[in-house]
């Protein structure tokens, strides 16, 4: 009866399930919420391996927040600036903010490359900034093409509200998941057949869920095919400062810096964008600062417009500001942050290598593991995956995320987060990994028989996702996705 009323006074959206809260991918926090892990208080409660959060260098934040008090207006040291901050602040955001974070881009990216601070626009999060840049290059009904596996928030954070598709472009484990030229030329071109209007590519990387980096030559021929086909390139690059081990990280604002400097000015820079936040590379998703970077003048002074609607805190600009602009701090944070991801990399991938569980090879950043599963399905297939998923978060009482939930197309893999928990919380899931695969170990199958197969997969070619048509529904009741913005 409700229902049927709201079906009459509420628009569509509000009433739809665009947002995407009913996928597995959230199913697992419901799980969580329920019965949280303790060491202590509930030492056989779900532990959280769902939630790409980076808390392994909070010592040194703190660390900084002490010596710095004046950095926050809230200390006595500080309090003079209060009123300063407190009134009202424009949307172009506070000089020291933008000058920052614009230096922090730079840092993370070796200083290899440099950004304008008069090009940095806020956003509430990499989620208000994809919105943002959905709304500035694309009207509903047209498409963007993004590469499978993918973050689940995209469709939320780029359709739901502007009414712009996704249209995704698989990719698979015959070469560890790396986007194909033909693949994308294929989906592009399928695309079209089908009377869809692209208007731009999203990448991501690093990648989430695959923690892997694309090289500088991929990252060229695809610009060099946006370009070619005078559409957008956007580059999710939320995770630039995860990246731990070789080969080194290349941003798309090196191979813009490349192409500028060597004169030949062949890519339309007005074609390119960034989206970027400090939610992974300093573990601040609750600080809510999200940038659009583009190299389009038109986008950068629209997107700002629109910024009205997701300012970052005048608060937040201010502190951020102070923190960002301690070159001595930046170094050593950021030093700190790869050597300890890469030591609990090593640790984690090392203890499921020891049961014989593999993780995508080519994984060298991010704040999880890609693993391979396949070996415990009962067959190929979403159902399979989804039956070992329930036991995994059931019985070995661990939220890890299936891979269908990322719209991957081969069943069997898993995002396992590692950096949002201590060493004693990741022996103990390592434990409960060991055990259950003691338990199974009969049912394992060789891993020679494991290969992409490519005529298990799921078809998409000129099909567009309607929600997160794999994932098995279930009712929410309270919204996981509040907290679950990972
Ligand atoms: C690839 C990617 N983009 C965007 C987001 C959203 O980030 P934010 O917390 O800055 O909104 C996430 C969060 O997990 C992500 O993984």
């Amino acid at each position: 009866m409700v229902f049927k009323l709201n079906n009459q006074l509420l628009s569509r959206m509000a009433i739809g399930d665009g947002h995407g809260e009913n996928s597995s991918y959230f199913d697992g926090w419901k799980a969580y919420d329920s019965d949280p892990y303790h060491h202590q208080n509930n030492p056989d409660g779900v532990i959280q391996m769902g939630l790409a959060e980076n808390q392994l260098c909070f010592d040194k934040v703190e660390e900084w927040l002490k010596k710095n008090p004046a950095a926050s207006i809230c200390t006595p040291e500080g309090v003079a600036g209060f009123k300063d901050v407190a009134i009202f602040q424009d949307y172009h955001g506070l000089p020291q903010f933008r000058n920052a974070v614009a230096k922090f881009m730079g840092k993370v990216r070796g200083d290899r490359v440099s950004f304008d601070p008069d090009r940095i626009v806020m956003a509430g999060g990499a989620t208000g900034a994809h919105e943002t840049v959905a709304f500035c290059l694309a009207d509903p009904g047209e498409a963007l093409l993004v590469p499978t596996p993918y973050y689940p928030g995209f469709d939320r954070d780029l359709r739901w509200r502007t009414g712009v598709q996704l249209v995704p472009i698989e990719c698979d484990s015959a070469n560890n998941f790396k986007l194909r030229m033909e693949d994308l030329e294929a989906a592009y071109e399928m695309a079209k057949l089908n009377n869809i209007r692209v208007k731009g590519l999203l990448l991501t990387n690093p990648s989430n869920p695959l923690g892997t980096i694309l090289d500088g030559d991929t990252l060229r021929n695809i610009a060099a095919f946006t370009n070619e086909n005078n559409i957008h390139l956007i580059c999710d690059e939320i995770y630039s400062a995860t990246v731990f081990g070789k080969p080194d990280y290349v941003s798309i604002a090196e191979i813009v810096d490349e192409d500028r400097k060597s004169g030949r000015n062949g890519l339309n820079l007005d074609l390119i964008h960034i989206v970027y936040s400090l939610s992974k590379d300093m573990g601040f998703p609750g600080l809510r600062v999200g940038i659009v970077y583009s190299y389009n003048d038109v986008v950068v002074s629209c997107a700002r417009k629109m910024s009205s609607f997701g300012l970052v805190s005048a608060q937040t600009q201010h502190m951020i500001g102070s923190m960002l602009s301690d070159a001595e701090f930046v170094e050593e944070f950021l030093g700190a942050n790869r050597a300890r991801l890469a030591e609990r990399h090593g640790a984690f991938t090392g203890g499921l290598g020891r049961v014989g569980i593999r993780c995508l090879r080519s994984s060298n950043a991010g704040l999880f593991v890609w693993m391979d599963l396949r070996r415990l399905l009962k067959e190929q297939s979403v159902e399979a995956e989804t039956a070992l998923w329930r036991v995994i978060i059931n019985e070995v009482k661990l939220n890890v995320s299936p891979g269908s939930s990322f719209h991957c197309s081969e069943p069997g893999w898993f995002r396992v987060c590692f950096a949002n928990m201590d060493d004693e919380t990741m022996e103990v899931a390592l434990g409960r990994i060991r055990a259950f695969v003691a338990k199974h170990k009969e049912a394992m199958k060789p891993a020679r028989k494991l290969c992409a197969q490519s005529s298990l997969k799921l078809s998409f070619s000129g099909r567009i996702y309607d929600e997160f048509i794999m994932s098995p529904r279930s009712p929410i009741p309270q919204s996981p996705l509040v907290r679950a913005r990972t």
